[in-house]
């Protein structure tokens, strides 16, 4: 969907721009980037196969260009029986026969950088594939040898071991341990696995472990990899005797889970798989690595931890570079919570000298053009399909989603933008049963959808098979009959288009260094209204659904239409700020 939208865009002179020196000399690039999420497998396929691959994105490489984003993080492109999406890795130095070949990385890394486009891999510390051969000779090796002492092996409780060693869950629903069978056919130990069976979780405590993975980090980094994103940066350290643990209610990656509440009479205690200390040290040596290497490497944390400030110790100065603001991310479209998520972030970030991270959308969530319009909370990682009630409006959804977008963009520090989000894609609800693939659907008999509707294949061209995202019609994710409309073809060069907003917002903050700048609360509006600046910029959001004034000054940017010189609700704009 388009909006029929005649704002005119008024672009500052480059000359005006208050360009640092820190963007000047192109040091700590990361602090402002706009970096935007690849997921292979979804976003264009060159084989034909209905897969993505690394040609595909070699070969769209231009459009992220001219959309105007700093750097691309891939998820996982590794070797790997994609029993979750990749998330599952047999081999962490070489590339799946699936995605292409270590020849093919090096010519998209080599094309990406040649555009001026930093490049992230995904690095997935917490567990391997069941596939890789460290876990095969771990199940055929005997209990107390070397091998097992790589995973987290443990013999079960109840009279002959028939019972887990604790009672922990998978994130993915059902029992976090799996017993083995010993080569006799008897039943063996038990292994842990915080994800699917098939994800062994290391033993971190292991230096052969550590050791590894400053291999695996030098492989990349003398690959000329500009840095990683860590998967599941809050786990691999489980607390010691792996005591029994009842999560209350919240998010599957954490949420609820890993507050720390202790000293609060009644609260849950902090979870003995998240969050432990000991992480810390584990970063700090991977910082001295990567700053042995030139170019300004980074380290981006998934930690799924609570609240800010907790997040934040990720990112102390001899930490990583970047944490990810999932509180950003779960925040309600509402004017005070987002004016006080705006604030922890900043402070909380600032504290340690990070730059605050936002993120909307990625691979794990309700895309946001759907999720700013359900009614109901919705656990990460749980997803929504058919039988999900009260199902989000689209117009509504895309509606905010372009509001959220445009405010997001205007915030200072650095913004994370999922594959398609700048095209209004919404999730897609109807997959029939027989399509899913996310290991949540399974473990969970369907009682959980899952994040299939967020990976579905990208729309490039309206009228070509499989719409473009390869050269057959073949999609491993049907994709609607109505992403016809929303192909990128269809949007670029269309005012008001979802893709055209997100280009210029990514003009206008580059012109206006807005990703280096502050927020200035302006006082005096509906506790709706979201209403800051940022150097030579307004913004103001209106979160509610009726119109407003809209402030004077000279529009820059609308995330919708302004009919009669309003302010409608779910709509923002940036406006030049009054001198
Ligand atoms: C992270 C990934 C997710 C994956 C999980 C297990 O949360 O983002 O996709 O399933 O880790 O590796």
């Amino acid at each position: 969907m388009t909006f029929d939208n005649s704002v005119d865009i008024v672009a500052p002179a480059r000359d005006e721009d208050p360009t640092s020196a820190l963007v000047a000399t192109g040091r700590e690039w990361w602090r402002n980037a706009v970096i935007y999420q690849i997921y292979p497998r979804s976003f264009a396929d060159d084989s034909g196969d209905g897969i993505g691959d690394l040609r595909g994105i070699t070969s769209r490489l231009p459009s992220l260009v001219e959309l105007g984003v700093d750097a691309i993080w891939l998820s996982p492109f590794f070797v790997s029986p994609q029993r979750d999406a990749g998330y599952d890795v047999a081999d962490y130095c070489d590339v799946d026969p699936l995605f292409g070949t270590l020849d093919d990385f090096d010519a998209l890394e080599d094309a990406a950088h040649a555009l001026g486009l930093k490049i992230i891999v995904d690095l997935v510390p917490n567990h391997t594939s069941s596939d890789h051969a460290w876990f095969r000779a771990a199940l055929t090796a005997a209990e107390g040898s070397v091998e097992r002492a790589r995973y987290m092996f443990r013999d079960g409780t109840g009279e002959s071991g028939e019972l887990p060693p604790n009672n922990w869950h998978s994130v993915f629903g059902g029992p976090a341990w799996t017993r083995t069978t010993n080569a006799d056919g008897t039943p063996g130990q038990w292994y842990l696995h915080l994800f699917d069976t098939t994800q062994p979780d290391f033993d971190w405590d292991n230096p052969w472990v550590r050791e590894q993975f400053r291999d695996v980090l030098r492989f990349w980094l003398d690959r000329g990899a500009d840095g990683f994103r860590v998967d599941v940066a809050h786990g691999m350290i489980k607390e010691a005797g792996l005591p029994d643990y009842t999560p209350v209610e919240g998010g599957s990656m954490g949420g609820a889970t890993v507050l720390d509440l202790g000293s609060i009479p009644g609260a849950a205690p902090a979870a003995p798989y998240w969050a432990q200390d000991g992480v810390h040290e584990i970063y700090r040596d991977w910082r001295l690595i990567l700053d042995e290497y030139p170019g300004d490497r980074i380290l981006a944390a998934e930690a799924w931890v609570d609240p800010l400030s907790h997040v934040a110790e990720w990112v102390r100065p001899d930490e990583m570079h970047q944490a990810f603001n999932f509180a950003y991310l779960e925040t309600a479209w509402s004017g005070p919570t987002l004016r006080r998520v705006i604030d922890d972030s900043l402070a909380a970030f600032g504290a340690v000298g990070a730059p605050s991270t936002w993120v909307l959308s990625n691979h794990d969530v309700v895309r946001h053009a759907s999720r700013l319009a359900l009614n109901h909370e919705n656990l990460q990682g749980h997803g929504i399909g058919p039988k999900t009630p009260d199902l989000p409006d689209t117009v509504i959804g895309l509606h905010r989603a372009r509001a959220a977008s445009a405010l997001m963009l205007a915030l200072p520090g650095s913004s994370y933008l999922y594959q398609g989000e700048e095209l209004g894609l919404p999730e897609v609800i109807d997959l029939p049963d027989s399509a899913r693939e996310d290991p949540t659907w399974f473990r969970t008999n369907g009682e959980r959808y899952g994040r299939d509707g967020c990976r579905v294949p990208l729309p490039w061209e309206a009228t070509a098979p499989s719409y473009g995202f390869g050269p057959s019609a073949a999609s491993w994710l049907p994709q609607p009959d109505e992403w016809a409309g929303l192909a990128r073809d269809a949007q670029a060069g269309v005012a008001g288009s979802t893709l055209e907003l997100y280009t210029s917002a990514l003009r206008l903050r580059r012109e206006h260094a807005l990703g280096l700048g502050s927020v200035e609360w302006l006082d005096g509006h509906a506790d709706e209204i979201v209403a800051f600046t940022n150097g030579a910029v307004t913004v103001v959001a209106n979160t509610g659904s009726a119109s407003v004034p809209l402030p004077t000054g000279e529009l820059l940017l609308a995330s919708g239409p302004l009919p009669g010189n309003t302010l409608p609700g779910d709509t923002t704009v940036w406006l030049r700020a009054q001198p």
